[in-house]
């Protein structure tokens, strides 16, 4: 089946009301993973890969790996996205090595460190969606700096987000700029920050309403009906895998994510895309413990990949389950990236929800 953009999925999943998982690659156990768990249960993939990813596997390695993916799994669409690029030529990169979508994250400046102004947001969102629509291919944008209600800090967990703190009105997307922002980047999906932050300590405690603000995402729905919404730092972070990591040998503190609920709830009010990527690694790392302490003299590296494969498969396929995935790869009929260039140029994809949905039913 042909490499699907974002906003067609997306499109899709607005119309028959659900969300779709964007799980992190950087290797083929993961890939595969993801694929399997698709297969089982008849859902539409989106694979993302971030700057960390492109250099640690190279571009042409991932670009084969996802190659493979589609002759091992034909009947399953899969979307290629760059996960927060931080400049046009990271975005422009990304699409001569097939991606079909990008994510311009404008929130930040190209250092990945420094949070960017609106009008800087806005100009460098604009130029990549100017340019990706050209070719047929989807953007991502975002508005708010992703950082913790809880301490007001940013994100420096994973090596990239603000240093030091940010104030109230960074950390939450202001729904009337968001209306702004969307029409005037012409953005196929928008990122919105709402108190969830990348990496596994997100919360000290089970959120609530103060520290994980899902009304931002219900006012923003309300005035962009039409605009696929997008969570960062949607990892849950389960309790089970916490406790194999720790079992085994690991050192990892009492945290919580993202409740699946919240996430379910989140779906209810147009968030289409769901940021998921310390789960998987956090499914994964647990097995590696595991094996290495319950077999202290293996040293196969498939004996360890094998059961982390199988625990980030189980992980994929309960969250396509749970956000309504399941089910919907067969209902789409993919359109190619000329004819949604071609769309876009002739202004059918506006607004937003919609254009595209006919011809993938
Ligand atoms: O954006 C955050 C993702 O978890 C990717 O992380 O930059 O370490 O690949 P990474
Ligand atoms: P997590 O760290 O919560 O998995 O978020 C991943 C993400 O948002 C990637 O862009
Ligand atoms: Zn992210």
């Amino acid at each position: 089946m042909a490499r699907i953009t974002l906003r067609q999925l997306l499109d899709h999943a607005a119309e028959r009301q659900y969300g779709v998982p964007a799980f992190n690659i950087n290797n083929m156990e993961q890939v595969l993973a993801i694929m399997a768990a698709a297969r089982e249960v008849d859902a539409p993939v989106i694979l993302q890969a971030s700057r960390g990813a492109r250099s640690y596997a190279n571009d042409i390695m991932l670009a084969a790996m996802v190659d493979a993916a589609e002759r091992i799994y034909p009947e399953i669409p899969i979307c290629l996205h760059l996960d927060h690029g931080n400049e046009e030529a990271t975005c422009a990169t990304a699409l001569q090595h097939g991606f079909t979508s990008v994510m311009m994250d404008g929130s930040l400046e190209a250092d990945g460190k420094t949070a960017a102004d609106y009008d800087y947001n806005l100009a460098i969102t604009r130029r990549v969606v100017d340019m990706a629509h050209w070719v047929g291919a989807s953007v991502e944008g975002e508005l708010g700096v992703l950082g913790s209600l809880e301490h007001g800090g940013g994100e420096q967990e994973d090596g990239h987000g603000v240093e030091g703190a940010l104030d109230q009105a960074q950390l939450l997307t202001d729904p009337d700029q968001a209306v702004d922002f969307v029409n005037r980047t012409k953005v196929d999906a928008l990122a919105i920050a709402m108190g969830t932050s990348h990496g596994a300590y997100k919360f000290s405690r089970r959120p609530d309403g103060a520290i994980l603000a899902m009304n931002i995402v219900r006012e923003i729905h309300a005035r962009l009906p039409d605009t696929h919404l997008v969570m960062h730092g949607s990892s849950s972070v389960p309790q089970e895998l916490q406790e194999i990591f720790n079992e085994f040998g690991g050192a990892m503190p009492q945290t919580w994510g993202v409740p699946v609920e919240e996430i379910q709830a989140g779906i209810r009010h147009g968030v289409r895309k769901v940021n998921i990527d310390t789960d998987c690694r956090l499914a994964m790392a647990a097995q590696f413990r595991k094996v290495a302490q319950q077999n202290r003299s293996e040293f196969d590296p498939r004996k360890f990949l094998k059961p982390a494969m199988d625990a980030m498969k189980a992980l994929c396929r309960e969250r396509y389950e749970a956000f309504g995935t399941a089910g919907n790869a067969s209902r789409i009929k993919v359109l190619p990236l000329a004819e949604m260039a071609r769309r876009y140029r002739n202004g059918s994809l506006d607004p937003q929800i919609g254009a595209s949905v006919q011809a993938a039913q």
